[in-house]
């Protein structure tokens, strides 16, 4: 008799105890919403889908832990108590590994000893990490708590940016990534700082289905010989920071391994520039580097995550990829290079933190409310739960390996989060030019006949036709269908491959699209209004 690990599925992990119904919507209904909505699929009404795949993004389902540690919410304008909870999670998740303190335990379980939590939540002091705390948060401070990820990196651009021009107005300054996130792109550039992708090499290759649970070629890493060759070619003193994102979102959701960390922060330390992390899915990445790394089987996530963040001098964080809802952050050394690096006149983090309360509100609530503080905060412990991680890379990778076991074109080894589809093969053979945005005809194709909701990332949502020839090198041609935490079942993605693998086979009869309205809006897929084209 196989034991309960051999039985070629994962144990159930979680059981649903809310239920939501989903609508029946016919296709006629669909089709009137599609146009009434100008075929984009952001403006659709999420009630009128089937299944939504548009975001793994504040769309996940709350725990039972989170839903009870809300309750604990405190809407005080002034150190609300969620606060402390929250920066102390951070330390424990990014920098205590395998001994965590979770004060949270003091709150959830009504701790009325007056003495222990002032000496052990609300009075402690810290520094020399990512989070100070007490009287060094205030003189030096490294923490900044926002909504959500794109704040963050609005705050530390647009912070970074006059300090840069103050010290040359003339110079173009450069920021390398493994992969830039269409919002992080959009922030940089905005600032006129200049980003740079550098995809693994390997990204595209080929990968067979049968081999996900045996390997990983990290394919979501760095090009370290194009990082040297850049710093070399722009000089030093020209790129501001290096950025890594873990997992890599706009590479395929691909992982990046511990020894690429090591290598890219080795070179930033040789050149001393400051290395920071977009650490949205940083536990995903966390449990590919202990499922296929070599040395890693044996070390627990919180370990992993502890020494991948040991790497980096700062970064931005979406808690949004998580299991909570909204949440998002900057984080940096406290006095490390970025510091010493942007501090000239005045200190990085006190002009940080005017910004902060100028935009999204005092340094305690960061523009959130204190439920959702303390909910976040829950939910960062048990986003690096071992099994449910489990459970999740299990369905991203059961649902691509159920599309390729169907022929369709999907990128492989499947990512940590989504799945996606490469739209360059999927319309091999066929009349579809890049700029007929053949990835967009599919994902409405999609929503009407089958009331399913995707994401085109490729010409379409990186604006293809207002780039250079040497910009359009480093936009992929993908579909996404992102998965949030612990909102769908086998049974949900059973539905979506079928209806994927139809249209594939029907994919003669997919529109040509049109932007009718706002082309030349910046990050225009939220915006524009498109029109399909039916041929005969
Ligand atoms: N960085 C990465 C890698 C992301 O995936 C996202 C968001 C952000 C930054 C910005 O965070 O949305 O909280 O402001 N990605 C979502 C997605 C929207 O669907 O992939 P945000």
């Amino acid at each position: 008799m196989k034991s309960q690990n051999e039985l070629g599925v994962p144990i159930p992990v979680s059981k649903p105890l809310v239920v939501r119904t989903i609508k029946e919507v016919t296709k006629a209904q669909r089709e009137y919403a599609l146009e009434k909505t100008e075929y984009n699929m952001f403006s659709f009404p999420a009630d009128l889908l089937f299944l939504d795949f548009l975001s793994d993004s504040g769309a996940g389902t709350m725990t039972d832990l989170q839903w009870a540690t809300l309750f604990h919410g405190d809407e005080s304008y002034g150190r609300n108590k969620g606060y402390y909870v929250l920066l102390d999670a951070v330390r424990d998740i990014f920098e205590r590994g395998d001994h965590p303190k979770r004060v949270i335990n003091l709150i959830i379980s009504g701790e009325t000893d007056t003495k222990k939590l002032m000496d052990e939540l609300y009075l402690t002091s810290y520094e020399g990490g990512f989070v100070n705390g007490g009287v060094h948060q205030l003189s030096h401070p490294n923490t900044f708590i926002v909504p959500q990820g794109r704040c963050a990196e609005y705050l530390l651009f647009s912070t970074i940016a006059p300090i840069l021009r103050e010290k040359d107005p003339n110079k173009k300054y450069y920021i390398p990534n493994n992969g830039h996130f269409d919002t992080t792109e959009a922030n940089i550039a905005a600032n006129s700082i200049y980003p740079v992708n550098l995809f693994s090499t390997n990204l595209m290759d080929e990968f067979p289905f049968d081999q996900m649970d045996k390997r990983n070629p990290f394919k979501g890493n760095m090009d370290l010989n194009e990082l040297e060759k850049l710093i070399q070619e722009k000089g030093a003193d020209s790129i501001p920071l290096i950025y890594i994102t873990i997992t890599n979102n706009t590479a395929a959701g691909q992982p990046v391994s511990m020894n690429n960390i090591k290598k890219v922060q080795k070179i930033a330390k040789k050149y001393d520039l400051p290395l920071f992390f977009d650490a949205c899915r940083f536990a995903e990445n966390a449990i590919f580097i202990k499922e296929f790394e070599e040395g890693y089987q044996d070390h627990s996530i919180p370990s992993i995550v502890q020494e991948m963040f040991s790497y980096v001098d700062g970064f931005t964080i979406s808690f949004k990829k998580g299991l909570a809802n909204i949440g998002g952050g900057l984080f940096f050394k406290d006095r490390g290079i970025f510091h010493k690096k942007f501090s000239t006149k005045e200190d990085i983090g006190i002009l940080l933190k005017e910004k902060q309360i100028l935009t999204f509100g005092n340094d305690s609530y960061g523009g959130m409310s204190g439920r959702d503080i303390i909910a976040l905060a829950s939910s960062i412990y048990e986003t690096v739960d071992l099994n449910s991680l489990r459970r999740r890379i299990f369905l991203v990778r059961e649902f691509a390996r159920k599309l390729a076991e169907n022929a369709v074109p999907v990128i492989l080894p499947a990512g940590g989060h989504a799945v996606y589809l490469n739209m360059d093969k999927f319309f091999e053979g066929i009349d579809m030019k890049i700029d007929d945005f053949g990835g967009i005809g599919f994902t409405i194709e999609l929503l009407k006949h089958y009331g399913i909701r995707a994401c085109e990332l490729g010409p379409f949502a990186f604006e293809w036709d207002k780039k250079t020839p040497e910009q359009r090198k480093s936009i992929l041609n993908l579909v996404r269908f992102a998965i949030p935490w612990n909102a769908y079942n086998t049974s949900h993605i059973d539905y979506a491959v079928a209806a994927i693998t139809e249209l594939y086979n029907n994919r003669k009869k997919i529109p040509k699209v049109k932007i009718s309205r706002g082309a030349e809006l910046r990050l225009r897929h939220f915006q524009t209004g498109l029109q399909p084209v039916y041929g005969d």
